[in-house]
């Protein structure tokens, strides 16, 4: 039997009814959505628009015209990312993101600033993967308008500190954007209370979504601040060419994927009704798993509550330079106890300089989400033990 602990990179399996939604909306309705007057093309505007208003509530939007539809969290950090920087008209200016980023911020900002159309600078963490907010304030310059913050880290699990980031960015007049790719689903998020501008999250992970869904919050009042990525059909105004089109229907240009949308309503709508899932014990497990053998170690801190951390845990060998390779490591899970963990770098390019985690070839990660089973985390522990073992 397979035991998936992989829920950072996507959660599964998924909640009850959430593959069926996609495949019975596909079936018995298929249409394109805002493209037609017919019934079933109104159906399936319906699901998207119920979806949104889902989505809405779950963030505590404002307005549902503040939240669009990407395939991922990637997309959706790329349209805010790119969108701000042509959006800024030849005007470049300075963000302030952290070490913990995710490439899906991280190199969309390298390659802004190559073309000239902003400056930046990652503010490192410590050990742990804490970003010190006092640091991120120390980083702001006059020409600052953004701050960009991973949430919760995709290494670590360590969740930073929104309210005293917001601060900052309230002293300073500039502009907030959370990347909630670890958090969502995981931790109420209320956009409007955490004065947040701009939030981005991928519909697949802790929300229970199929893959091929992101979200895209955009406060109303900061969207004519970002310009287009692509264009193209909005199935409304189809007589123009240059209109001014609305900043959601540009965003969600061309054919919505509403099938992987109707998947996420069903899992919102599970996880309304569902039991939260306590992660405290089997953190605990995988904690005492870990610590009782002399071959592995937890990276970041062991001091862990539902408000600190995400339920993520990465593990190296306690002789970080002993040429044993994460990889290796989670090739043996899979082997010796049929566990299914990501293991490198996680596509977080900087973070590892700073959680001294490079030479051994990043971490092995065990992530965990609302289908997790109690069985699962014990095969993890028998895995780390039988993988100890033999080290
Ligand atoms: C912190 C963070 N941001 C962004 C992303 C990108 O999300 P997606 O995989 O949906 O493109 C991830 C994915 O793991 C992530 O962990």
């Amino acid at each position: 039997m397979r035991h998936y602990l992989d829920h950072a990179s996507t959660s599964w399996p998924k909640p009850p009814g959430v593959i069926e939604a996609g495949v019975s909306f596909q079936a018995s309705c298929g249409a394109a959505a805002g493209r037609g007057g017919y019934r079933s093309s109104q159906e399936a505007d319906r699901v998207v628009q119920s979806t949104r208003r889902l989505l809405q509530e779950t963030i505590g939007a404002a307005h549902s015209d503040e939240i669009a539809f990407c395939t991922n969290g990637t997309h959706s950090l790329n349209a805010a990312i790119f969108g701000l920087a042509l959006g800024s008209m030849g005007k470049p200016f300075h963000v302030v993101t952290t070490a913990t980023e995710h490439n899906s911020v991280l190199r969309p900002l390298a390659l802004a600033a190559k073309r000239g159309w902003l400056t930046w600078t990652a503010v490192e963490c410590d050990p742990t993967g804490r970003v010190d907010p006092a640091d991120v304030a120390d980083a702001v310059r006059p020409e600052t308008r953004w701050l960009f913050l991973n949430h919760a880290s995709n290494v670590t699990g360590y969740i930073q500190d929104i309210a005293a980031i917001r601060e900052i960015a309230d002293r300073h007049s500039i502009h907030l954007m959370i990347d909630a790719a670890q958090s969502l689903g995981y931790l109420p998020i209320d956009v409007r209370d955490s004065g947040i501008d701009i939030l981005s999250a991928p519909g697949h992970k802790g929300l229970g979504g199929t893959l091929g869904t992101g979200l895209l919050y955009v406060r109303r009042e900061i969207q004519s601040s970002l310009a287009p990525l692509l264009i193209g059909g909005t199935g409304e105004l189809s007589e123009t060419i240059d209109g001014n089109f609305s900043w959601q229907s540009v965003i969600e240009s061309g054919n919505l994927n509403v099938p992987a949308i109707a998947s996420l309503k069903c899992a919102m709508e599970w996880k309304r009704s569902a039991p939260g899932t306590d992660y405290s014990l089997w953190i605990q497990q995988l904690l005492d798993a870990i610590n009782a053998s002399s071959k592995f170690e937890v990276v970041g801190s062991q001091r862990r509550s539902l408000h600190s951390h995400v339920p993520i845990i990465s593990v190296v060998a306690r002789s970080r330079n002993s040429g044993l390779l994460s990889q290796e490591l989670a090739m043996m899970m899979e082997s010796m106890a049929n566990v299914e963990c990501r293991a490198g770098f996680h596509c977080a390019g900087l973070i590892h300089k700073s959680l001294n985690t490079t030479d051994c070839g990043g971490t092995l990660r065990l992530s965990m989400g609302q289908t997790s089973q109690a069985d699962d985390v014990v095969a993890a522990c028998e895995g780390i033990q039988r993988v100890a073992e033999i080290l």
